[in-house]
């Protein structure tokens, strides 16, 4: 049992009021077909290229002093810092200090999962903190016959660890579930195993770990009485601070403490963890991996408004329609952009532009406009200057690439013909960007 008493602390930034830092940045459109699915474009919503408003994006590149941002070390010693903090103040909440005891416990290990093809381990974090306990739960495949340590990719999951394999030594999560009378059961186990390519993954070497989102906070409005946020709570809190986190802040706290047992797990290589996620999960991952640099790539799949998609463009989901739907995701500070995009400090590329100069995926699908795949695109493209401080390309191309293309060089992009979901062909091409980035082609 590794055991690892920390204090976690989040200090803070002062920073002036914001300057106008905004800088015009034009794009070029090409004209994109989408196939009408109901499901997929509530109505009501703009869908509409020719609609999208002329907007001006933030500068990431200029800092709240109204001075040029020229070089990495500015970007990573200053301007980095601002714009997290400006994320955290507006749009995903400041994660409060607070002592909090964490203790990893496995739960079990056997060399025998998937045929004796791979190692599983099931490792649970226990916090404590202020009279309130909760637990998390990693399940873990590691690929066996291989030398050293594994790279790795980790992802939240929706529904449950025992949904993403039909793998029977994985017990059934208790916790609240979405859906249903909200409790999982034996019929759910593997139900989501199509969107987990861990066979394939294996087969590449590369070992799997995924949480279930529900374990550290449960995915409905509570005002934050369930999963870790009263843990943080001062003498007399009884709900975050306007500026405090939400749900999508503590699915992130939760992963970088899934990264602090990585960093004490030989079998792992701590250096090469990829972080994924799909939809909600993906604006986690972003958040997550903007937030802790230790994930050494990124991968946000289909995230959409709040995630990668730029929030200005008005295209599929606005801000005012994710914060009615899922106001529990972000700050209640988030509130005040509300039909109000311009106001916003930030857009979205800056969040993109934070996993700078690490590598980042982003990958939309055709049919899931309500994401805005094209905005998801431009996030990308609007990241590019911030890295190319580090001598870095991004994309490497001007305009978004047809379906099933998958491009890019730091800033990976591709938009797969289909529906919002995470695929096969998805995964391919994450395994092939961290071959690439993890020096293994
Ligand atoms: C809703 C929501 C999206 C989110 C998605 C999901 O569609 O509006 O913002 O990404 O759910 O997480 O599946």
């Amino acid at each position: 049992m590794i055991e690892l008493p920390f204090r976690l602390s989040s200090t803070p930034m002062p920073y002036p009021n914001l300057p106008q830092v905004a800088c015009l940045l034009s794009v070029t459109f090409a004209a994109m077909t989408f196939i009408p699915d109901a499901e997929a474009q509530p109505a009501g919503f703009n869908y509409d290229e020719a609609e999208v408003p002329a907007y001006t994006l933030p500068d990431p590149l200029v800092d709240l002093a109204g001075k040029p941002v020229t070089d990495a070390a500015a970007w990573q010693h200053h301007r980095r810092a601002e714009v997290l903090r400006l994320f955290e103040d507006h749009v995903f909440g400041r994660t409060p200090t607070a002592d909090v005891a964490v203790r990893f416990e496995l739960l079990e290990s056997d060399d025998q999962a998937y045929d004796g093809r791979a190692t599983r381990k099931q490792v649970r974090a226990h916090f404590a903190a202020r009279g309130h306990e909760v637990a998390m739960d990693i399940l873990i495949y590691l690929p066996n016959g291989v030398d050293g340590h594994s790279p790795l990719f980790v992802g939240l999951n929706f529904n449950g660890n025992h949904t993403v394999t039909h793998d029977p030594a994985v017990p059934v999560n208790q916790n609240w579930i979405r859906g249903g009378d909200h409790r999982s059961t034996e019929a759910d186990r593997g139900t989501s195993a199509k969107r987990w390519a861990i066979e394939a993954a294996l087969e590449r070497g590369y070992g799997m770990a995924t949480i279930y989102c529900g374990d550290l906070d449960p995915d409905f409005d509570d005002g934050f009485q369930n999963g870790i946020h009263p843990m943080f709570y001062r003498d007399g809190q009884t709900q975050p601070d306007a500026n405090e986190w939400g749900t999508i802040g503590a699915w992130a706290w939760g992963l970088s403490r899934a990264m602090d047992y990585f960093e004490n797990d030989a079998a792992v290589n701590h250096e090469q963890v990829a972080l994924l996620g799909h939809s909600r999960l993906g604006k986690s991952s972003l958040w997550g991996g903007a937030s802790d640099e230790r994930f050494a790539i990124v991968i946000s799949n289909n995230s959409g408004c709040g995630g990668a998609a730029l929030a200005r463009r008005h295209f599929g989901e606005t801000v005012e329609r994710i914060n009615t739907s899922f106001p529990h995701w972000f700050n209640d500070a988030h509130q005040a952009y509300n039909e109000n995009e311009a106001a916003m400090p930030v857009d979205q590329h800056m969040l993109i532009a934070l996993m700078a100069p690490r590598p980042v995926y982003i990958a939309s699908a055709t049919i899931d406009v309500w994401a805005d795949p094209r905005g998801e695109f431009l996030s990308g493209k609007h990241a590019e200057p911030v890295y190319a401080l580090f001598g870095k390309i991004g994309l490497a191309v001007d305009d978004q690439p047809v379906a099933d293309h998958p491009v890019g060089d730091h800033i990976g992009y591709h938009l797969r013909t289909g529906k919002h979901n995470v695929t096969d062909y998805d995964w391919e091409q994450y395994l092939n960007f961290a071959d690439r980035h993890f020096g293994r082609k």
